[in-house]
């Protein structure tokens, strides 16, 4: 640790609904920035959120050199300090989205010490209630000033945080899905592995589409065939079915490996069901359905944690899942990791970093 920090002397706080916090809507007081010039990550330091000089010539508003990452942390129930839930993996996956892009890699301890310091300068942010959490976005751009298609010389990472909502105003909702097979995200060979810009420029469109017709998302099919399921919405998609928990292997490239889908396959494995990563198309999962052995599905990332599917719509039929409920095994990885952020389960993975203040 030992950043510099240059304090904000005017506080965001008081300019903060509580009562309606959303996401992604109110920002903390400071965030971490570093930069690389001449070859090199400089050591970072914390200033001030706010305001920051541009160019019209930024490379990354033209070509999108960026990727980013999401992550949370949660006010621990006993009320000492905060728990910043596997950040270490999500520093990793940026180098991994890094390398995608040309980026070059960020040293990960920097950037952990660099995200505890500000969880801990910032804490006053991290929401009380349960449900709500502290979330943390690293960004990491080209930025340098030119227009020639080219990976920039120059980059600037920056993690800000934002207080937001639970997820689920009122219990885990089934929300309904649409099968995209007009759209697609990302193809073999591209950039589907990335968190990177393009995906989810890639994704507006359909997502918009889907919501005109009264779906929450868009299930996400392959770019080639259309048939084997990527991911749904900005969520990993787990099936159950006949006991087995599948999901779509993360070999083809096209899926982002995300931090809850792993957390979920731990605990699935460690209680003794029966888990496979494998390619999954829709006609299967259809067939599932008819056949009456599909119990459950549902997205997974850091935003909901878990989302049960209650309704996938696929050219034209609609399949309603466990009655449009909650099903157990949905609902006990929602308990049991919601549980360990907050730090009412034990954590025995040491999945959290603790952060005191
Ligand atoms: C495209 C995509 N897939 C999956 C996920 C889930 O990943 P995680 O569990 O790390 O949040 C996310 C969210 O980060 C995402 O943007």
């Amino acid at each position: 640790m030992g950043f510099k920090i240059t304090k904000n002397n005017k506080t965001r706080y008081e300019s903060i609904d509580w009562n309606n916090l959303r996401f992604g809507v109110y920002f903390s007081d400071h965030i971490f920035i570093s930069k690389y010039k001449d070859g090199k990550w400089d050591g970072g330091e914390i200033i001030p959120y706010g305001e920051m000089p541009m160019e019209p010539g930024l490379c990354t508003l033209h070509y999108g050199q960026t990727i980013f990452e999401g992550l949370k942390a949660f006010r621990r129930v006993d009320g000492n300090g905060a728990n910043l839930f596997r950040a270490d993996k999500n520093a990793q996956r940026l180098n991994r989205s890094a390398s995608l892009v040309c980026i070059p890699e960020y040293d990960v301890p920097t950037l952990l010490d660099g995200m505890k310091e500000l969880v801990k300068l910032d804490n006053k942010f991290i929401p009380k209630q349960k449900g709500q959490s502290l979330y943390l976005r690293p960004v990491v751009f080209g930025s340098g000033n030119f227009l020639g298609v080219t990976a920039s010389q120059e980059y600037m990472l920056i993690v800000m945080t934002s207080p937001v909502a639970s997820y689920y105003a009122a219990g885990l909702n089934p929300v309904k899905i649409m099968v995209s097979d007009d759209h697609v995200r990302a193809v073999k060979g591209g950039l589907g592995a990335a968190k990177t810009a393009a995906n989810y420029a890639a994704s507006l469109y359909a997502g918009m589409d889907a919501h005109k017709k009264g779906f929450s998302q868009v299930l996400w099919l392959d770019g080639v065939n259309r048939k084997d399921i990527d991911e749904v919405g900005a969520m990993n998609i787990m099936f159950l079915i006949d006991g087995e928990l599948i999901t779509p292997s993360l070999d083809k490239g096209t899926v982002l490996a995300g931090v809850t889908r792993d957390t979920v396959l731990t605990l699935a494995r460690e209680w003794g069901m029966k888990v496979t990563e494998r390619n999954i198309s829709i006609d299967e999962v259809m067939d599932a359905y008819k056949a009456g052995k599909l119990q459950e599905a549902f997205g997974t990332g850091t935003a909901a944690v878990i989302s049960p599917v209650g309704q996938l719509t696929y050219k034209g039929t609609d399949m309603i899942i466990n009655d449009m409920k909650i099903g157990p095994v949905s609902q006990k990885f929602y308990d049991t990791i919601t549980g360990i952020q907050y730090g009412e389960i034990e954590d025995k993975h040491n999945w959290n970093i603790h952060v005191t203040f």
